[in-house]
């Protein structure tokens, strides 16, 4: 297809891409998708096909794995992808076996599993999502790229994603991570509603440990349009009660709501999370997602999936941004939710 089609399709799309020119032979990514056909999924696949994860000029080939019994509403995606004549996709390989899904995979965004109902904490569903995280880690083990990149989004995200790791040896345990950037958007939309500004006047909340409710999403870095936040907000009660609870609480709330977890907010913070790890963070800015943590950083104890402030080069290698002051209060709130991972690892690995 010729590239000014190929442009002009973007624009149709809507997307304010700018016009230059494009390596038709450029290499597609291999992505994999698990629950495709879910809620999250089917946003997911079609984010990916508008260009929202690797940018509008990235070819991708679509490796979505589903349960058999989902496989007629996979059918229906698959048509529907097909229909969108997205100039992106290169192709989409459909199957209901995680061995031919993750074959030859550059990324892996792990979504396939139980979500939770109301009344549920999302660590309610280890016993149920752990033996599919440990199936997935075995067949990632064995077909993908050894460089391949993993973003676990199913629940316990950290945990999860901490199992997927343990069952595949041959894969850097840096290359496994957890969702968490859903939390930090929402932490800055909150934040910017408070302040009547827009979210990307707000920089550096970060969000620690564990996607749930103990998370800690951290203010004393944070800045609205250069300043310190803490000193614009200047209200502590807000700062580190009510705004901790919201942004913790926001699932439920959501679930509260809609009756059903998130999933549009989730797909897309799903392609940041991927998009910084492939071409990695813009100078300056400090993103959150849960990585293997090496018991040296912050306090936190080696071996458990933790959410920390990262920055990112491209090409996916991170570090945690370093050097951070840490007051008794964050350190109080850090070490909490570090133990109730601990207490997850314990129940889903018995170490
Ligand atoms: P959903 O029930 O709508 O979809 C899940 C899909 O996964 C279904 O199509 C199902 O058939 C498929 N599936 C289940 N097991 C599978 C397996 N072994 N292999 C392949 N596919 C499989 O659920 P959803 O709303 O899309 O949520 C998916 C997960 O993401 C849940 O665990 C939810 O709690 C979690 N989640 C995480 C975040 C986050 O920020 N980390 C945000 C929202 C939701
Ligand atoms: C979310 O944060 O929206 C998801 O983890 C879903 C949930 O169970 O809260």
């Amino acid at each position: 297809m010729d590239s000014t089609l190929i442009v002009g399709r973007l624009q149709q799309l809507g997307r304010h891409f700018p016009v230059t020119p494009i390596n038709l032979e450029q290499t597609p990514i291999r992505v994999a998708v698990t629950g495709p056909a879910g809620a999250i999924g089917s946003f997911l696949c079609n984010f990916i096909a508008q260009g929202r994860m690797f940018g509008p000029y990235q070819k991708v080939i679509l490796q979505l794995v589903e349960l058999p019994a989902a496989e007629k509403l996979l059918k229906g995606l698959v048509m529907e992808l097909n229909d969108g004549a997205y100039p992106l996709v290169h192709e989409i390989i459909p199957c209901t076996d995680a061995m031919a899904g993750f074959k030859d995979i550059d990324v892996a965004v792990l979504v396939g599993a139980r979500p939770r109902g109301p009344g549920m904490e999302r660590g309610d569903l280890l016993t149920a999502n752990a033996k599919i995280f440990q199936a997935q880690g075995e067949a990632l083990d064995k077909v993908a790229k050894k460089s391949v990149k993993v973003v676990v989004v199913g629940n316990p995200a950290n945990t999860n994603a901490l199992i997927a790791s343990h069952f595949a040896p041959s894969i850097p345990k840096v290359n496994f991570t957890a969702l968490t950037r859903l939390d930090q958007s929402r932490a800055e939309s909150i934040m910017a509603e408070k302040l009547k500004c827009n979210v990307d006047d707000i920089n550096n909340i970060y969000i620690w440990g564990n996607h749930s409710a103990t998370q800690y999403p951290d203010t004393f870095h944070a800045t609205v349009k250069g300043e310190s936040l803490r000193k614009v907000v200047n209200d502590e009660k807000y700062l580190n009660v009510e705004f901790v609870s919201k942004v913790a609480k926001r699932g439920a709330e959501i679930i509260s709501v809609m009756g059903k977890s998130s999933a549009a907010s989730a797909a897309s913070a799903a392609c940041d999370h991927v998009h910084d790890l492939w071409y990695g963070t813009k100078a300056g800015q400090h993103v959150s997602m849960g990585v293997i943590s090496d018991g040296n950083t912050y306090g936190v104890p080696a071996g458990i999936v933790y959410s920390f402030p990262m920055e990112i080069q491209k090409g996916g290698k991170w570090h945690i941004v370093n050097g951070l002051a840490v007051n008794d209060f964050s350190k109080e709130k850090m070490a909490k939710t570090a133990k109730e991972l601990l207490d997850e690892r314990k129940m889903a690995l018995g170490f």
